[in-house]
């Protein structure tokens, strides 16, 4: 009896012990991805004090999470980091979500080796000091849903591979230095007229200039937010804007855009911020009689040919702010 106890607490020790070394093993972080982490940590300044110790997953590092010993997420905002982005990252290939957003002194381009980040469905490198141009590989990164480099200071075109980013939701590069025309897609090489699930494009306060390409624009399209404001685009809105049905703000303003509104945009009946504000539009005021969810509409500053009160005004219910104001039309009887 008393021997059967024994062998039984005997073989219950062993399968504690067993099981604390399989949840080690378990939990204990991928060398490859221990080797990435240490080599980030060597670069940068100011990295949380839990970074120590050889066990990022499982002794946890701040703002490192891991999944089955390899690292998927890291997640530094506002601490101040400083340094380069290094070109090790590429090692974490099974990083999801990268998020180093508000950290100034995060600086130098970003490694072209970032295209290697297969599983990265999150790139957020909001207000950062990042420069340079945006690298062309960022096109490989196919399970990318979420793009974020404003406010920083990339320089250069939008690399048409943006344009394979198949599975982009969010597309926000406002606040940089960017240049070139809004690439489109010709034969082989991609553009953004491709990014049919993309719901914002945010790509005001940068140095765009050209047309806005009538081919951006189509019925497949699902965008909500498109936001071009204070750029150097010329020509005219295309009519084809008009096909993008899911629309609720639209800001042109703060560009040298000129000729007359097409009158397809009355068709966006989702739209409620219509920015046309600082351009050379002219010709008669645009008809936007069916906007009706439009709540604010600025046409200031323009050189549109009627003053007179538009007769279609009075029919959009939810607009409450309106620029000019109604005192500036001449009312016709
Ligand atoms: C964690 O890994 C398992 C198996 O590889 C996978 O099924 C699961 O979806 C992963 N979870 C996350 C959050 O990636
Ligand atoms: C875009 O994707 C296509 C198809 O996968 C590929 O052939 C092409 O090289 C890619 N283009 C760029 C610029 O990444
Ligand atoms: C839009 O959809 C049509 C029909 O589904 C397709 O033929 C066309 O290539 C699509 N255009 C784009 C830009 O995806
Ligand atoms: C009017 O718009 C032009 C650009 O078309 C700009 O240069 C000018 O400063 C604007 N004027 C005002 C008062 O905002």
């Amino acid at each position: 009896m008393v021997q059967t106890r024994t062998v039984q607490l005997i073989i219950f020790c062993l399968l504690i012990i067993s099981m604390q070394v399989l949840i080690q093993l378990e939990a204990s972080t991928d060398s490859g991805d221990y080797v990435v982490l240490e080599s980030l940590k060597e670069e940068w300044e100011n990295v949380p004090p839990t970074w120590d110790g050889s066990d990022p997953c499982d002794d946890p590092w701040e703002g490192i999470d891991c999944n089955n010993s390899r690292v998927i997420s890291i997640k530094l905002s506002s601490i101040n980091l400083k340094g380069e982005l290094s070109g090790d990252i590429e090692g974490l290939s099974e990083l999801q979500i990268l998020d180093l957003s508000y950290n100034k002194g995060l600086t130098g381009s970003l490694p072209q080796s970032i295209g290697n980040l297969k599983s990265l469905s999150i790139l957020i490198l909001v207000g950062c000091g990042f420069s340079g141009l945006i690298p062309n590989t960022i096109g490989s990164l196919s399970q990318l849903e979420f793009l974020s480099l404003n406010l920083n200071n990339f320089i250069g075109p939008i690399p048409a591979s943006v344009g394979n980013l198949s599975k982009l939701r969010w597309l926000d590069l406002a606040d940089n230095k960017l240049s070139g025309p809004l690439p489109i897609s010709r034969g082989s090489t991609p553009g953004l007229d491709m990014l049919v699930h993309t719901k914002h494009f945010h790509l005001g306060r940068n140095q765009f200039s050209g047309e806005i390409p009538d081919q951006l624009f189509s019925s497949n399209m699902t965008l909500k937010h498109l936001l071009l404001e204070q750029n150097q685009l010329t020509g005219k809105i295309p009519s084809s804007l008009g096909l993008v049905q899911t629309l609720e703000v639209v800001r042109l303003d703060r560009n040298s855009l000129d000729g007359t509104i097409p009158s397809t945009l009355k068709s966006l009946t989702l739209m409620s911020e219509l920015f046309l504000s600082n351009n050379k539009f002219t010709g008669p005021l645009p008809n936007l009689a069916g906007m009706n969810a439009l709540n604010y509409l600025d046409m200031s500053n323009n050189t549109f040919s009627s003053a007179d009160f538009p007769q279609w005004f009075s029919s959009l219910q939810s607009l409450t702010t309106l620029y000019p104001s109604l005192s500036c039309f001449r009312f016709i009887s």
